[in-house]
């Protein structure tokens, strides 16, 4: 079978510059500023601090963290708020949404540092994670945090011996798998049986009751979390929900006490057109089977809240054109300059090169994941678009941010914007290519500050050593 025809036109379902920019509300685009984050031009930020750079409007985490809140408030959930401090661990961030009353889901002892740093109160902390080693209870125990969420039996026990040792009773709820499918990225479902997540929910009363006799253990209810990115509406929600419910149910019949369920994260959100619930949907998911049993509730956004209010700020190191296997030039959009630009009068792919590469932003080369990618200069944001590979300077093929997408021409030192970046982009940052990890930059109405310093070269390397046999 011939191999497909590779494609050299953009894809035109794709949004256009404008489209994007109009679903973002902190993003506008001025004649003089070009792209401009609240009141801050981003080609302001770039001078000052280079690129890449992480950029995040304050504004932003406040109003959606307070439109999820609404959103339960309306539903009548009163839902405690524990940020997914993965999502995005900058102190910052962190500390913005702490002062609007957040608490925070944490995974490690590094997490509740930071938490902790940024002022939540540790009774308003959950620890969750299939792996948390007995250092790290014995941490967060010594900090009296609200919660821990054990995942197996293995980990109750865990649990029990660091509680004892310490003379504490630690508040643990159990998290259960619910077997649904969240429709969502294989490498992103968690509430499948197959899933190294929590414990079947058929084993969950046996355990529960073993909880209760457990010394150092007090059991204090049940929780769950089904996936990330769910666009899919909110039917998983709702029958994980329902099984919760169930669970609640008979726990009391055996005579337990269950005052809390906390009730995950995962909200999705449309990074191109996916149709991704409303906060309203997800409330009412929890209204519908949770409401009437009397227990405290939670959730833990992490994406819905910070993933829009933040960008990747990258700059053009070059583009290549290289021969393409078609013969085709492709079709470029509204008459574009690229046949001249090139020079090439035959088929080329047009390679963009930025100075951000997957070590940066690693989403799209890990899970196919679409991210906006918008000129920031005013006249490109507004020039003819032609499709072109978007890549990062990594030394594998994997380093490609987008292929087909249509760009303007862009000339070394052109700034572009990853959209939707504020989550899961510089918390899953590496050094690979000894590539020093990006700078983050906090805005907040005209102002903006560094909240985290690029990583200098000196540092890169500090803390390695030559062992006295290399050395010399
Ligand atoms: N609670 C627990 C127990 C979690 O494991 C997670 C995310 C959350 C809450 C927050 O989920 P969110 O509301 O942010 O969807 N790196 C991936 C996402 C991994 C999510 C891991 N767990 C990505 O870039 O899409």
């Amino acid at each position: 079978m011939a191999a497909p025809a590779p494609q050299l036109v953009p894809d035109d379902s794709d949004p256009t510059f404008a489209e994007l920019i109009a679903g973002r509300p902190h993003l506008s685009v001025h004649a003089h500023d070009g792209l401009t984050m609240e009141e801050v031009p981003l080609a302001r930020i770039a001078a000052a601090v280079g690129t890449p750079t992480w950029v995040y409007s304050a504004g932003t985490l406040r109003r959606r963290f307070h439109a999820l809140r609404g959103a339960l408030d309306d539903a009548r959930v009163p839902a405690e708020l524990h940020f997914a401090v993965k999502a995005n661990p900058n102190l910052a961030v962190v500390r913005t949404l702490a002062k609007e009353g957040a608490g925070a889901d944490i995974v490690s002892e590094g997490e509740l540092r930071l938490a902790l740093a940024a002022g939540i109160d540790p009774s308003h902390v959950v620890f969750s994670g299939v792996g948390k080693t007995l250092g790290e209870l014995r941490f967060a125990l010594s900090h009296r945090i609200g919660q821990i969420n054990a995942e197996s039996a293995e980990e109750i026990g865990m649990i029990s011996a660091v509680a004892t040792e310490m003379g504490v009773v630690a508040d643990v709820a159990l998290r259960v798998n619910p077997d649904v499918d969240a429709r969502t990225h294989a490498k992103i479902t968690t509430g499948k049986s197959e899933n190294k997540f929590g414990v079947a929910i058929a084993d969950a009363p046996a355990l529960y009751a073993r909880m209760a006799a457990t010394p150092g253990v007090n059991p204090v209810g049940i929780a769950v979390h089904i996936g990330s990115q769910i666009t899919s509406g909110v039917s998983a929600y709702a029958a994980a929900y329902a099984a919760l419910a169930d669970l609640v149910r008979a726990l009391r019949e055996q005579g337990l006490s269950v005052e809390r369920v906390d009730c995950g994260g995962g909200l999705g959100i449309p990074y191109r057109h996916e149709p991704a619930p409303s906060p309203a949907a997800l409330a009412g998911a929890i209204r519908g089977a949770l409401g009437n049993l009397g227990v405290k509730l939670m959730v833990e956004p992490g994406r819905w809240i910070c993933g829009p209010a933040g960008v990747l700020l990258t700059q053009v190191i070059l583009q290549k054109h290289t021969p393409s296997l078609s013969g085709s030039a492709g079709g470029s959009l509204s008459g574009s300059a690229e046949g001249s630009l090139s020079g090439s009068a035959g088929g080329s792919r047009r390679f963009v090169i930025l100075d951000a590469a997957m070590n940066d932003l690693l989403r799209p080369a890990m899970y196919d994941a679409w991210h906006g990618i918008v000129p920031v200069g005013p006249r490109e944001f507004v020039s003819p678009v032609s499709p072109c590979d978007v890549v990062g300077p990594v030394c594998e093929t994997g380093d490609t941010f987008a292929r087909n997408r249509g760009l303007p021409m862009l000339e070394p030192g052109s700034l572009v914007a990853f959209l939707d970046a504020g989550a899961y982009g510089a918390s899953m940052s590496s050094t690979y290519n000894a590539r020093p990890l990006a700078a983050e930059v906090l805005v907040d109405g005209d102002r903006f500050a560094v909240v985290r310093a690029r990583q200098t070269q000196e540092a890169l390397l500090a803390g390695q050593r030559l062992p006295e046999w290399l050395a010399g």
